[in-house]
């Protein structure tokens, strides 16, 4: 084996239900910057990303489509390999659940854990969310929605297997405990503990017979394989773990880490490790769950029409415009906002002005100057030091931003160079020097560190903007780009000959660019299908509800419960409490005084351990995206008959 320093790194494979959008881009093209920045270190990196392709929910869209669930996929599947080349993610291996050195991988761990006694075959009784592939409690799926997604769960009741999570749950506790850097960012892990593990884990259900899309169980093929179980081994079965080829298992195991979205780390920090502690595999060493990229502040969704699609932004902007972006916008560890207007603003502001304009002013003003030949620094002063040591100390703090995977942070390190690198034209005047033949060896020495502090920018922005690194470096005729080659503020040949180049940013027009964007979205705006209609009833079946208009005296969160409201209300003189899942929709506040409608003869139910006497009314859409509660607009009797 080499000695070499690897590095090895995963994003989350994802679901080719439908085409990926923006936030999905992101958690690629954040990993995709880390490997980038390993390899140029100096790291042996195994970049992983693909795609989850099995499942209940793949199944249907393809049964809706008419078509065979892998024909489906293979078509999803080539596009999002097209959009990670159109957004340049260097990953080595992709890796598809339907590959069948994934599947047989699959069917060895299910087997073995079954041998070893860690798989009991059972019942599940229960509820099943199919968006999310996740299985509910009673108490978990609160009003017959998935306390995830808020989407309606289905019941579920079959034989399955079931993995005895709980006999592993101590020694993942302490194992947490004892690894600090295992789930980041701290708040994270937090969560982890106090509301899954610590009130105990219940054995989980890994295997399913009510759909065939999925890998079956080796010695029991009614059942597929649980998609859970079958994903998270893509992060093993790609490096070839238990088979005759697993030399990159040995080189790159244990993973350094798991790049994973927030809704998901609950998977990556307890499911598998505790598969990987059955297996007796080492643990990854971090699992790092970053936050969500919203869309003017609220979560993207087709029925708001809001999906931000890469493909168009990257038509209209570039790849690294789009890179830069979501590496620069999305704060360390919690969610960032998307929004056209700020895009395009930033494109302009720090793309276009900080370093496209610095690079055209440098080139021109050696052209002008110089003939375009870089002149050796021969004439130093003082105030060079400060841009000196600003560059030679830029690659230590992204470095150390980049350990903590604080990528906005090493942007701003390497943008302090670029910002000092502007000013310091404002306050050396090349213009000035240009105009006294004496000071013709300074106005050299001040383009000369002028384009030192471009190329070691160039260097450090590689990983995060490839295209942009590339350009500037060709435009500078740059020889040597290594990372070591920022260490020593010399770079530069003199007597090299630059040539005007092409603008690598171009300044945007936001007025007309924004107007466009409002017609696009106009002319793409999806118009929701509406569900079939339900069957006929008749008068007397419509009555036997019983419909009544009542105040909201109080309101406040259930605890425990982020969906859920506790309503206090007021019918005819009687109190009455409603349990209902609006949390989402309304803050308590909002609610307090006002007259809505209750279902008044529905049997009353515990939700949570809190009794919930009739229901509110509420219209929303298919995807739960926006809701309202029916609402009397001015004040009206309560009790009185909704009819
Ligand atoms: N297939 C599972 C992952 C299995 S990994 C063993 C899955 N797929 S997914 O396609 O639904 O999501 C993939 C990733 O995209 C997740 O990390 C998720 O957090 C991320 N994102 C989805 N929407 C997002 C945003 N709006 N913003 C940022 N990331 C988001 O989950």
């Amino acid at each position: 084996m080499s000695n070499e320093k690897t590095y090895y790194i995963t994003t989350p494979i994802y679901y080719p239900s439908a085409k990926l959008h923006i936030g999905n881009t992101y958690t690629t093209v954040a990993a995709d910057a880390l490997a980038r920045y390993k390899r140029l270190t100096g790291y042996d990196v195994m970049f992983l990303t693909g795609t989850d392709e099995h499942g209940q929910k793949i199944q249907r869209i393809a049964e809706e489509k008419g078509v065979t669930p892998k024909d489906y996929v293979d078509e999803i599947v080539a596009g999002i390999q097209d959009l990670w080349k159109l957004m340049n993610i260097s990953y080595d291996k992709f890796i598809r659940t339907t590959d069948d050195y994934h599947k047989k991988t699959v069917q060895k761990i299910f087997k073995q854990l079954y041998d070893q006694g860690d798989i009991y075959k059972g019942a599940y009784e229960g509820w099943y969310c199919t968006p999310c592939e996740s299985f509910w409690t009673d108490t978990q799926a609160v009003d017959g929605k998935c306390p995830d997604c808020g989407r309606p769960v289905e019941t579920a009741k079959e034989e399955a297997y079931f993995f005895k999570m709980s006999k592993y749950a101590d020694r993942l506790i302490e194992y947490i405990e004892t690894h600090p850097e295992f789930i980041q960012p701290e708040s994270r892990k937090n969560e982890m503990l106090n509301n899954f593990l610590r009130p105990g884990l219940q054995d989980l259900c890994i295997s399913r017979t009510t759909f065939t899309w999925g890998i079956p169980v080796e010695f029991d093929p009614d059942h597929v394989v649980y998609v859970w179980m079958d994903a998270l081994s893509n992060y093993i079965s790609a490096l070839g773990f238990d088979s005759d080829n697993d030399q990159l298992y040995k080189k790159y195991w244990p993973c350094d880490v798991h790049l994973v979205g927030k809704d998901i780390i609950r998977f990556h920090t307890i499911y598998w490790p505790i598969f990987l502690m059955a297996l007796g595999q080492e643990l990854p060493k971090q699992v790092f769950g970053h936050g969500w990229l919203l869309v003017d502040g609220g979560k993207m969704s087709k029925s708001k029409g809001n999906v931000v699609d890469p493909v168009v932004l990257v038509n209209h902007f570039g790849t690294d415009a789009v890179r830069y972006y979501l590496l620069h916008e999305i704060p360390f560890g919690s969610d960032g906002n998307f929004n056209s207007e700020i895009f395009i603003k930033k494109v302009n502001s720090d793309l276009a002005n900080d370093l496209g304009n610095l690079l055209s002013r440098t080139t021109a003003m050696v052209i002008k100057y110089f003939d375009g030949v870089i002149q050796p620094p021969t004439d130093k002063e003082d105030i060079d030091n400060e841009l000196i040591n600003i560059a030679l100390d830029m690659p230590k703090k992204v470095e150390a931003a980049i350990n903590e995977l604080n990528l906005p942070q090493a942007l701003d390190e390497i943008w302090t160079l670029i910002r000092r690198a502007n000013k310091y034209i404002d306050e050396t005047t090349p213009w000035i020097l240009a105009k006294d033949e004496d000071k013709k060896a300074r106005l050299g020495t001040v383009l000369y560190n002028l384009i030192e502090a471009l190329r070691f920018a160039s260097v450090a922005v590689s990983s995060f903007l490839p295209e942009t690194g590339t350009k500037i470096q060709e435009q500078l005729k740059v020889d040597v780009a290594t990372w070591d080659s920022i260490s020593a503020f010399d770079g530069t040949q003199a007597g090299v000959t630059l040539e005007k180049g092409d603008v690598i940013f171009p300044r945007i027009d936001v007025e007309a660019k924004l107007a466009e964007f409002e017609a696009l979205k106009e002319a793409e705006q999806p118009k929701q299908q509406m569900q079939p209609l339900k069957e006929e009833i008749s008068i007397e079946d419509f009555e036997k509800i019983d419909l009544r208009v009542v105040k909201v005296l109080a309101c406040e969160p259930v605890k425990g419960a982020k969906k859920l409201l506790k309503l206090k209300v007021d019918l005819a003189g009687e109190e009455r409490q409603v349990i209902s899942g609006i949390a989402q929709y309304y803050k308590p506040e909002d609610l307090i005084g006002k007259y809505v409608v209750l279902v008044a003869n529905l049997k009353a139910a515990k939700l949570r351990g809190e009794i919930s006497q009739g229901m509110i009314l509420a219209a929303s859409t298919d995807d739960d995206s926006k809701l309202f509660t029916v609402t009397i607009p001015e004040e009206l009797p309560t009790g009185s008959q909704v009819r």
